[in-house]
């Protein structure tokens, strides 16, 4: 089989570097290991940055999204029992997040790409990249216990942290970056009302929680846990109490509770490969970078890297110049780590690390007062949030 541009890999970044590339008429094939339905299904996250939703609509997925996702122009940020609103309009000039779920921008560009002739390969599960250094790189993969093999200019490695492709690259040719936090997320979805209007980020003595959604019928919500939890051990009822004591304020605000279907455990790491690159093969999203959630950056990250690649592969189509593909690392870098600071630093204020510690909630508490009360220091959070102070 042969295509222009061999894409492993059907998240949010693979299939919209598929979409991106039809649009130019540049022809690729999306490998992914997992099912059709397993993909649609799997919840991840929710929040897409101003300049993410607006490139959806773009390029034409974002119909439904505009239909059925959320516009939320803040957030609060809940401390010592005290509420306090981040207004993103006011400090970022008029811009905002959209709520929309990650699998539902899944089904839109699967969709999509189906309707407009894409190929995309299902239960198809990529083995090994070749040839990478040649200018015509393969990837072998597995269908239906057969091994076959696709041969391209380049290849995308969008197939996340787990994927064969950024193992491909030699240990000598990239230098990784972590780091690990000692705890997790426990999230759970909800059937039943939201509590609120925005999102609620909230420290307690007894650590981190989030307010969150996916509709109006559907609820999303998270707290800290130990990152080795099982989520057999949590109750239905021990969960809520946990939110409640975690999110109660000084004039008695309540949680409105619903019916749990699904518990979950997120681990909390912080990851980034440098370059991204090597010989025709380019990492996107989190083949190339993990962050911690509490920023809502994974998936905007993994947009904004298909993006630099797309414009990279259309120019090089166009005009056989390599330029903004040689650049495309570098390019990609500097947003992955303003985001990885974003990340690491929201983490840092929002969770307890050693419940033994008070004067580290003290500090903890006091950064947040500032960040409320400061409109300079607030304005850090609204534009990094919305994804505008990114690059
Ligand atoms: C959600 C996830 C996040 O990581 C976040 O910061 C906010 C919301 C969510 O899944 O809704």
């Amino acid at each position: 089989m042969r295509t222009q541009v061999g894409i492993v890999g059907g998240g949010p970044a693979g299939l919209l570097l598929s979409h991106l590339l039809h649009l130019e008429g540049i022809a690729s094939v999306v490998l992914e290991r997992r099912s059709r339905e397993d993909l649609e299904t799997t919840v991840r996250a929710g929040v897409l940055e101003y300049g993410t939703a607006e490139l959806l609509k773009e390029v034409g997925v974002g119909e439904r999204m505009e239909r059925e996702g959320s516009v939320h122009h803040g957030i609060e940020l809940r401390f010592d029992g005290l509420g306090h609103r981040i207004d993103f309009a006011d400090l970022t000039d008029g811009l905002s997040i959209t709520i929309y779920g990650q699998q539902e921008v899944v089904k839109d560009l699967i969709r999509t790409r189906l309707e407009t002739g894409g190929q995309i390969l299902f239960d198809s599960e990529a083995e090994s990249v070749h040839d990478l250094d040649t200018d015509s790189p393969k990837v072998r993969f597995l269908a239906d216990g057969e091994e076959e093999e696709i041969s391209c200019d380049y290849v995308a490695g969008c197939d996340g942290f787990l994927g064969v492709c950024r193992p491909a690259v030699p240990e000598r040719a990239r230098t990784e970056y972590t780091r690990t936090y000692p705890f997790g997320w426990f999230g759970i979805l909800v059937e039943g009302p939201p509590s609120t209007k925005e999102l609620i980020y909230t420290l307690h003595d007894r650590g981190f929680a989030l307010v969150s959604t996916r509709s109006p019928e559907i609820q999303r919500l998270y707290f800290q846990c130990d990152p080795h939890d099982d989520t057999e051990e949590w109750s239905d009822a021990r969960i809520w109490d946990e939110l409640s004591a975690r999110l109660a304020t000084r004039d008695g605000w309540e949680l409105t509770d619903g019916k749990i279907f699904q518990k979950d455990i997120v681990q909390m790491r912080s990851f980034v490969c440098e370059p991204m690159q090597y010989g025709r093969l380019f990492l996107a999203g989190d083949a190339a970078h993990i962050v911690p959630p509490t920023g809502a950056k994974g998936m905007n990250l993994a947009v904004a890297d298909v993006r630099v690649l797309a414009r990279a592969l259309i120019e090089f189509y166009g005009s056989g110049d390599t330029e903004l593909l040689d650049a495309y690392s570098e390019t990609c870098l500097r947003r992955v780590w303003r985001a990885q600071r974003f990340s690491w630093w929201m983490t840092s204020m929002l969770h307890r690390f050693d419940r033994s510690d008070p004067f580290q909630l003290k500090v903890q508490q006091a950064e947040l007062d500032y960040v409320t009360s400061s409109r300079a220091a607030a304005t850090t959070i609204a534009e990094n949030y919305v994804g505008a102070a990114l690059g």
